[in-house]
């Protein structure tokens, strides 16, 4: 099958098509890994996934949505998170990248029931605009150009922390309404410095942060980002933005773009279906000449093999599926009779093909 080829992104080369897609797990105390996401992430490189990406990291600490979040704006949570990586690399062939985020407006919310939490037990919410996700919820306070430089400064030395932790991989999560969506899309964003206004404008705060991870890293390691291909509202972030905004990504050296959508906008309907984001992905991959991931309700080896088939997306994001059974790279390779890493253990129990 296509899905246990091997695809390279600079020197970085992914042993399958499968990728753990990030997933905030709320289990953090001052954003630090802990035993729980040794386990979570390891089981996942012994199941065979080429690449795993951990969980929304914040770049600082509003940039979590709870304050359960994973963390890396200090040394001792990079010490904590290279204990994963070097048992990933050592004990598996998987590949771990880490998503750098940052919440924004999203912010300062319950672990437990998602809303937002009173400044006191969380914190003041920051965004590009005075206009908060949710009616009920505070006015962000808005960025001047210099904290946004700052926050620009935060993404670079997280990239820092990230390569020196060892990841192969790093994600810039520019999806799902956090921060760097609140700047893209013009229902968030009503800015009318250089931050705001025009699509080139709207897209600054993404491509500085971009040019400042690619000064911190090198050939030997990948970058991602993940965008919202549409926030399923009128006037807002479509398609064509993000066909547009992925062409500016490949030329500033951005390896993929992982193609998921909505998040930024209350109250909108989205299209739930098997593959419902894969047409965004093979707009991306075709329309930017980018490589794509695909990502949302994939849940069978023979669905992701036919995305690939088609060209629709280059890596198949697993998320919900993959806690199900963190060994699907394993059991789909058995099914298909085709070769994935099996820890050698294991080996009494691998059936005979
Ligand atoms: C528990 C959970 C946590 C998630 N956290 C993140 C996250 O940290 N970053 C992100 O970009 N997407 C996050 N997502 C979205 C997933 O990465 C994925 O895009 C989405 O679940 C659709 O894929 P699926 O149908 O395979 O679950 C999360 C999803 C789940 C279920």
């Amino acid at each position: 099958m296509k899905l246990f080829t091997p695809i390279t992104f600079r020197n970085v080369e992914l042993k399958n098509r499968i990728v753990m897609s990030p997933m905030c797990m709320y289990s953090s105390e001052d954003g630090m890994p802990n035993d729980f996401h040794f386990v979570h992430y390891g089981s996942r490189a012994q199941g065979g996934a080429g690449l795993i990406i951990l969980e929304a990291t914040g770049v600082e600490p509003r940039g979590r949505i709870t304050n359960k979040c994973l963390g890396i704006w200090n040394d001792e949570q990079a010490a904590a998170l290279k204990k994963i990586v070097d048992f990933v690399h050592q004990h598996s062939e998987s590949k771990i990248g880490i998503q750098l985020a940052h919440a924004g407006r999203k912010g300062s919310a319950s672990a437990e029931t998602g809303r937002q939490v009173s400044i006191e037990e969380g914190w003041e919410t920051i965004a590009p605009s005075p206009i908060p996700f949710h009616p009920s919820e505070r006015i962000p306070h808005v960025l001047s150009v210099q904290e946004i430089k700052t926050l620009v400064e935060d993404f670079r030395k997280a990239a820092r922390r990230a390569v020196d932790a060892g990841f192969d991989v790093l994600e810039i999560h520019a999806a799902h309404g956090y921060l760097i969506h609140q700047f893209l899309s013009p229902l968030s964003n009503t800015r009318t410095d250089e931050y705001g206004g025009s699509f080139e404008n709207r897209a600054r705060f993404l491509m500085e942060i971009v040019n400042a991870v690619n000064s911190e890293i090198t050939e030997n390691q990948a970058l991602f980002v993940r965008i919202s291909g549409t926030e399923y509202a009128e006037n807002g972030w479509e398609i064509s933005d993000s066909v547009e905004l992925s062409k500016a990504l490949k030329a500033n050296n951005v390896d993929l773009v992982d193609v998921s959508s909505g998040g930024n906008i209350n109250g909108v309907t989205i299209p739930l279906r098997p593959g419902y984001q894969v047409p965004l992905a093979d707009d991306v991959k075709n329309s930017a000449g980018i490589e794509t991931g695909a990502v949302g309700l994939i849940t069978t080896a023979g669905q992701a093999e036919e995305i690939l088939e088609k060209g629709q997306g280059d890596l198949i994001f697993l998320a919900r599926e993959i806690l199900r059974n963190p060994y699907f790279a394993v059991q789909a390779s058995w099914e298909s009779g085709d070769d994935c890493f099996y820890p050698h253990q294991y080996l009494r129990a691998k059936p005979t093909k």
